[in-house]
């Protein structure tokens, strides 16, 4: 496939001047496999900031942004606001955004839309709770979630898919290849042309480590991770150079 192998981080609300401009030095210095995409998501505060630390080579997200280009919503931020940063990316849906902050599928949806139609890179999350995985219902939420991001999507090639269940976050289980592999037959039953799945990037997210990066990168609907609390630590570049 054409698809570059992708590693995301995701800081979440966490980091200072300080520790950004310490993680931007180590990631800057450290020797980064040339064929992986890797992207980091920074706090909306530090988004400026971070762009102007990192090398070129690594960029940026956001973590979440509004449906519209500006206006009276106290808070939010838009995505030409993030362009006019530098900052090429932005991550939608992910699941704090969804059971903290109540964004619903449909929101997702046309945040996904706004970003894409202004130009950005969009890291579309979606994935299960662990109740919703025990009560068999995985397939039926995977699938209302993934339809609002795939009705809104023109060109994949600007759209990295993030497989994130909920019940692998900052928990030390990750999705295991059967897991995995369920969850790409359900993105082929919804983006079901062919050339389109073959452009469109699947990571996985979710407790990924220095650790269990390499095994997870050698199966076969891994494109690449999101990865959350490792994403601020040193080994993120064990991650980035994952794939052999
Ligand atoms: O965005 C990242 C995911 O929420 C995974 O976070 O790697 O800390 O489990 P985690």
């Amino acid at each position: 496939t054409g698809r570059k192998f992708f590693v995301g981080g995701n800081w979440k609300m966490n980091g200072d001047k300080k520790s950004i401009e310490e993680l931007a030095n180590t990631l800057n210095n450290a020797k980064l496999n040339p064929d992986t995409e890797v992207v980091c998501g920074a706090p909306s505060i530090y988004l400026d900031y971070a762009r102007s630390k990192l090398n070129p080579n690594i960029d940026v997200a956001a973590q979440t942004c509004y449906k519209v280009a500006k206006g009276a919503f106290t808070g939010e931020i838009s995505p030409a606001m993030i362009k006019d940063c530098g900052v090429k990316w932005v991550i939608l849906g992910h699941s704090e955004r969804r059971h903290v902050f109540g964004e619903s599928d449909e929101l997702i949806g046309q945040k996904v839309a706004h970003a894409l139609e202004n130009g950005l890179g969009v890291i579309a999350c979606f994935g299960e709770k662990l109740d919703e995985r025990e009560a068999g219902i995985t397939e039926k939420v995977v699938f209302a979630q993934t339809k609002f991001i795939a009705d809104n999507v023109k060109d994949w090639s600007k759209v990295v898919l993030a497989y994130e269940p909920v019940w692998a976050i900052g928990t030390g289980k990750t999705a295991s290849p059967q897991q995995v592999e369920t969850s790409r037959l359900t993105l082929n039953k919804h983006v079901s042309f062919t050339s389109v799945t073959q452009s469109l990037s699947a990571v996985l997210s979710g407790s990924v480590t220095g650790g269990t990066c390499k095994e997870l990168a050698s199966q076969k609907d891994v494109d690449g991770f999101l990865v959350g609390g490792a994403s601020l630590k040193p080994e993120f570049i064990d991650i980035i150079n994952a794939k052999a």
